[in-house]
């Protein structure tokens, strides 16, 4: 949540921070700000709303004579989204900005200790406090702007990356971060700190992920990093290779669209050289340093929030069902603070597209400390819970820009399955079994592409319902998951109340809001269990209930029972989520697109929480 980007170089600042800040805006946007150093001036704009805003009030300062400078867009915490709370943060002088990504959890006491030594704050934020401590300590014989900043930085408590410019030392920022993302960009003659690459894609050929309590000091000319007791260390350079391709919406009008359609594409790049079809297993170099462990464990658990959740519970059907491993699911945010059983025997894996979701990187760290073994399954390369699980696997599903995962679900689920097929293999499974699950695991991304043709039927769904206040989306087994998944694509990018349940517990409650207004989005594959459903399906028809059937191509006698239904290819049930789910993303997004919504920047949401 809040994206920082700060530049030194020699090009245009304010254009170069602006264009930053668009890219990351993914990460929070309800207000922004900018905070330039110009000819001995600390010059400051903010707006409230998003980074379009800004840009049209800076418009007159694009063309500023600056070789530094720093930026923010928000998701607001502490204090309403206004231009007052709005980044960048200045101290009394106006001689100090800082931008700030994350909480300041103690800054209550800070506060009260610098209002009690003069200082007039005039924000609702935590992160005013990092200004004047700054300039407080500043007042101390012989201290430099780095003495300030360090001893700032050991003063703060909470999570943050921050980035901070100063007139005392006009070329130059300053940056350190605890539990909060932060990478520095190298281009040439010009130097980029952000919250993640995509501000320096195109202009940075190298990368460096600055260690956590490590300040970094950035100029046009080069980058140091030193510890907190100020000795100089050696950063690591690592080749960075981003194109800005994968951060353009191309031909699509949102992001979440553009990405939905690139789900085939991603899954097959989440298999490529991994899948095994002649061997009829898959090999992941990324577990073998664990591969005894997984073989031995006595249980699985799988941890993770929102959509990356929703991937877990399917793990657990594909873990239990072929690999016949035991599987805990657990939401970080719950697992990390209820003295969880975790031991040598278990192998905790975390999920994570963003790689820096706060609870989930807690969760990893819990696990740690207990002796599991952890496995991160991670999309952004780099992130936080990327290097400290150590150990893992990407999924390699590109940037993924609108907010509402779409694409990173999918390829979680494609890595899933190539962990379940080596387990079980490793654990016994015939070859010609493995084959044959191996095979219908390289189907997926064909079946994911012919799922992809039902928007225009979807679209028509989407025109029927659009003004529906509540939607029921029930499923079963491996497809209860996906139900949870459509019902929180449709309220996060709709804002309309949904609900998803497993298709049977619908008598124990769900039931009563069935009338003649309420669609219920039934995911019935022709798999182990479809009878039943059908029998589900007849007690919603029997209550005037709508439903729309996420059915297969080859059921006929659906149609009888549903109002729409949407029909995707037919795959192995556990299999089934990566092509069901995709007619439930259209969905979605068709149902916002029809009520005019924000579809990549829903209110209230960021796309990586990086606060508990
Ligand atoms: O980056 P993560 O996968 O750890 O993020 C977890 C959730 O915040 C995320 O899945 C969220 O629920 C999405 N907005 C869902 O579309």
């Amino acid at each position: 949540m809040c994206g920082i980007v700060g530049y030194a170089g020699k090009e245009k600042t304010v254009p170069t921070l602006i264009d930053g800040l668009k890219r990351l805006e993914y990460r929070g946007y309800d207000s922004a700000g900018i905070a330039v150093i110009s000819e001995n001036n600390l010059v400051v704009k903010k707006a409230a709303g998003k980074v379009s805003d800004l840009e049209a009030m800076t418009r007159n300062l694009t063309g500023i004579k600056s070789a530094v400078g720093i930026a923010h867009t928000r998701w607001a915490t502490h204090g309403e989204p206004n231009e007052v709370n709005a980044h960048p943060h200045v101290d009394c002088t106006g001689r100090i900005g800082i931008v700030h990504n994350g909480i300041i959890e103690n800054y209550k006491a800070l506060k009260t200790y610098l209002e009690d030594r003069g200082h007039r704050f005039v924000s609702k934020t935590d992160t005013e406090v990092i200004a004047h401590l700054i300039e407080e300590f500043m007042k101390k014989e012989g201290a430099t702007f780095m003495d300030a900043f360090i001893e700032t930085a050991q003063a703060i408590k909470g999570s943050y990356a921050i980035a901070a410019v100063s007139l005392s030392d006009p070329g130059t920022i300053y940056a350190t971060h605890l539990s909060s993302p932060l990478v520095i960009g190298q281009g040439n003659g010009e130097n980029f700190i952000a919250s993640d690459a995509s501000p320096f894609l195109g202009r940075a050929s190298k990368i460096i992920y600055l260690p956590e309590n490590e300040i970094a000091v950035v100029a046009a000319a080069g980058i140091k990093t030193f510890d907190l007791d100020k000795r100089k260390k050696d950063p690591v350079f690592e080749k960075f290779e981003g194109t800005l391709e994968s951060i353009q919406k191309g031909n699509f009008p949102h992001f979440m669209l553009k990405e939905i359609y690139e789900q085939p594409e991603r899954i097959e790049d989440a298999f490529r050289g991994r899948l095994l079809l002649q061997e009829g297993n898959a090999f992941l170099g990324g577990l073998s340093p664990v591969w005894d462990k997984l073989l031995k464990a006595k249980r699985f658990v799988i941890s993770a929030c929102g959509t990356s959740w929703h991937a877990a519970l399917v793990g657990k059907y594909m873990f239990e069902e072929i690999a016949r491993v035991p599987t805990e699911v657990d939401y970080a945010s719950e697992l990390r603070y209820r003295n969880p059983i975790l031991g040598p025997d278990d192998v905790v894996f975390v999920i994570s597209q963003s790689g820096e979701t706060a609870d989930t990187l807690a969760t990893l760290r819990e696990a740690k400390k207990r002796g599991a073994t952890v496995l991160g399954i991670v999309n952004v390369v780099g992130s936080t819970i990327a290097r400290e699980a150590g150990v893992g696997v990407y999924i390699h599903a590109g940037p993924e820009i609108g907010v509402a995962s779409t694409k990173t679900f999918t390829s979680q689920l494609a890595v899933l399955t190539l962990i379940t097929l080596a387990i079980g293999r490793g654990k016994g499974m015939s070859k010609e079994k493995g084959k044959f699950i191996a095979s219908e695991i390289n189907s997926l991304p064909e079946k994911a592409r012919r799922a992809l043709g039902t928007e225009n039927l979807v679209r028509e769904i989407a025109r029927t319902f659009k003004d529906s206040r509540n939607f029921l989306y029930l499923g079963r087994g491996a497809n209860f998951p996906t139900a949870l998944e459509g019902a929180l694509k449709l309220k996060e990018i709709s804002y309309i109340h949904a609900e998803g349940y497993p298709v049977a517990e619908m008598k124990h409650g769900p039931i009563a809001l069935i009338d003649e207004n309420m669609p219920v989005v039934f995911v019935v594959p022709k798999d182990g269990i479809y009878e039943k459903v059908l029998s589900n399906m007849e007690e919603v028809k029997a209550r005037k209930g709508r439903i729309i059937a996420i059915a297969n191509e080859d059921d006929e006698y659906i149609d009888s029972l549903a109002d729409f239904v949407i029909r995707v290819p037919r795959t192995l049930g556990w299999l089934g989520p990566i092509v069901n789910v995709i007619p439930l993303q259209l969905l979605a997004y068709h149902i916002a697109l029809e009520l005019g919504r924000l579809i990549d920047q829903p209110r209230n949401l960021a796309k990586s929480v990086t606060v508990e």
